[in-house]
Order: C-alpha cells, then structure tokens, then sequence
C-alpha cells in the first residue's frame, strides 16, 4: 500500500505543483493519476521512490515513510517506466534489462536468463535480444521499458505516461498487454496519463488532478461517470457534450444510443 499523507511540493522560484494531496493506492491495485500537462502528475509520482522530496507531508509504503529508507534502496525496489523508455542507448536490449538484476548482485548468465523470460513475458520476440535499442520500433522500447522495471521483481511499478510517444494502434496493444499483465502479476501500480479513456481502461481508481496539484475527484470509473463532482470533472472526462453525453433516439429498430454529434453508438439491449 503506497499513501500520501497530505503532500506538497513547491519548487524553488514559488511553484506549487502540488497543494494539499491525501492519497491511498492499496496493494495490488492500480491508481491513475490523470489530468492536463502541468497538473502536478510526474511531481506526484516521483514522490514515490524520492526522485522528487515534498516540502510537506510525507509518503509511506506499507506504513513505512520513504524518507526512512536509502533511496537507492528505495529505486531499486520500485519499479518506473518513463515516457521515453529511458534505455541505454549502446546497451543491448538483453543487457539493457540483465543491467537491474546485475546491479542487485545476480550473475551476468542468471541475469540473462531472467532478462529473456522478461522479454517473453512483455511479448517481446526473443530475436530482439542482440539489437539496440535505435533498432526498435517506440511500441518494442517501451516493452523493454516495462520488462526492465519488473527486472527487479518489484511490488511496485510507477509508470509516468509509458503509452505516450506511441501510435494509437500500438497503444491499444500495449494498453491491453498491461492489463494482462496487471491481472498476471498483481503488481501496486501508480500510473500517469493526461489521457482520460486511458485512465478509465487501465484503473480500478481514478484521480483526476486539476491545476496546480489538486484532486478534483477521485474513485472508480463507474462512480466518476455516474456522479461526477463537478463541472470542471464533468468536462474533463466528456459528459458536458463531449464523447459520453449520450441520448436515445427511437428508430425503426429500436432504440439506438446517439453521441453528442448525432452519431449512433449502439441499440439499446442489443
Ligand atoms: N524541477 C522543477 N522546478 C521548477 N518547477 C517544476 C519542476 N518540475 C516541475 N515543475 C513545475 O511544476 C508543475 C507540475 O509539473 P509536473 O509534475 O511535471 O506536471 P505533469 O507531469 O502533470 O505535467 C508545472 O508547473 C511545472 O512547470
Ligand atoms: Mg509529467
């Protein structure tokens, strides 16, 4: 379970990126955190493995604050998957995941062999294993991305919008292989994403951040749809005319379900 107990940040020059966030992601779940660009999403999220320190509150992983713990420790049990995958460029894609078990103390022919079970775990081919990373397509970094953050075998993963540099075709894969994954594995997941759909795919809760690091809502996506908090959420997530305000229309066979253009979505009880 990862809390944050009323954290803040203020960066020097009088930013507050974050103002006041109380949060619990429990175990085993994943959490979104979405909102627009500067919301405060990454500050938040590098709280976790004290990339970044607040200036107030604190964050506790299993009822322990991180700022007890050494945070090179702390990184090496987390795992964290940026936007751009973050890899070493003149590393092999094996050796580039075989480097996190290496540095825990495995050897090289023992990290290998976890690193290719890895790649097949995250779907990548294993006639991958001797390219670079250039001589990839952004959809297989990021698989590496991912692959190299569970080298660890951690209990938590942070992964800072990972779908974001990719076409939408391959976003859908990878949004459906995380979801397997996550079903897999179990892992306590804080995932950042500015994309609303993502976030209502992918978490069993939902924070929406507004400007400057506040929670606008939070909580499933059923409850965020059904009864959301007000108008800034009922935007931002596409009731106020957007993509889900939808109505019906009697139609000779039946009752269809049109978006907010006209388009028909579906028939009701089809
Ligand atoms: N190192 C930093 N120094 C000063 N301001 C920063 C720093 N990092 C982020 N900020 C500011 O804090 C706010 C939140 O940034 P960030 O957490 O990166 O938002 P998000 O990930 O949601 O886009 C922004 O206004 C950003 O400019
Ligand atoms: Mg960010």
């Amino acid at each position: 379970m990862i809390e944050f107990r009323s954290v803040r940040k203020e960066y020097p020059g009088g930013t507050v990126a974050v103002a006041d966030v109380s949060l619990v992601v429990p175990s085993h779940r994943t959490v979104v955190l979405v909102g627009s660009s500067g919301s405060g999403k990454t500050t938040l999220l590098r709280m976790v493995n004290r990339m970044v320190e607040p200036t107030g509150g604190s964050v506790l992983i299993d009822d322990v604050d991180v700022r007890d713990e050494d945070p090179v420790a702390l990184r090496r049990r987390i795992g964290y998957v940026m936007q751009s995958s973050g890899l070493l460029p003149h590393v092999t894609v094996i050796d580039n995941i075989a480097t996190v078990p290496v540095l825990a103390g495995a050897k090289r022919p023992a990290a290998r062999e976890r690193a290719r079970a890895l790649m097949d775990t995250v779907g990548l081919d294993g006639a991958l294993a001797k390219r670079y990373p250039s001589q990839l397509s952004g959809g297989q970094q990021q698989r590496v991305g991912v692959a190299r953050a569970l080298a660890a075998d951690p209990n938590i993963l942070l992964m800072d919008e990972p779908f974001g540099a990719v076409d939408p075709i391959v976003r859908r894969e990878l949004q459906a292989e995380l979801l397997r994954l996550q079903a897999e594995l179990g892992k306590t997941t804080v995932f950042v994403t500015h994309d609303i759909d993502e976030a209502f795919l992918l978490g069993d809760e939902v924070v929406i951040l507004a400007k400057g690091g506040r929670i606008a809502q939070q909580g499933t996506p059923n409850e965020i749809l059904e009864n959301p908090a007000d108008d800034f959420v009922r935007d931002f997530v596409g009731l106020a005319g957007g993509p889900r305000a939808l109505s019906l229309r009697e139609t000779p066979n039946g009752t269809a379900v049109v978006d907010a253009t006209g388009r028909v979505q579906g028939m009701l009880g089809a």
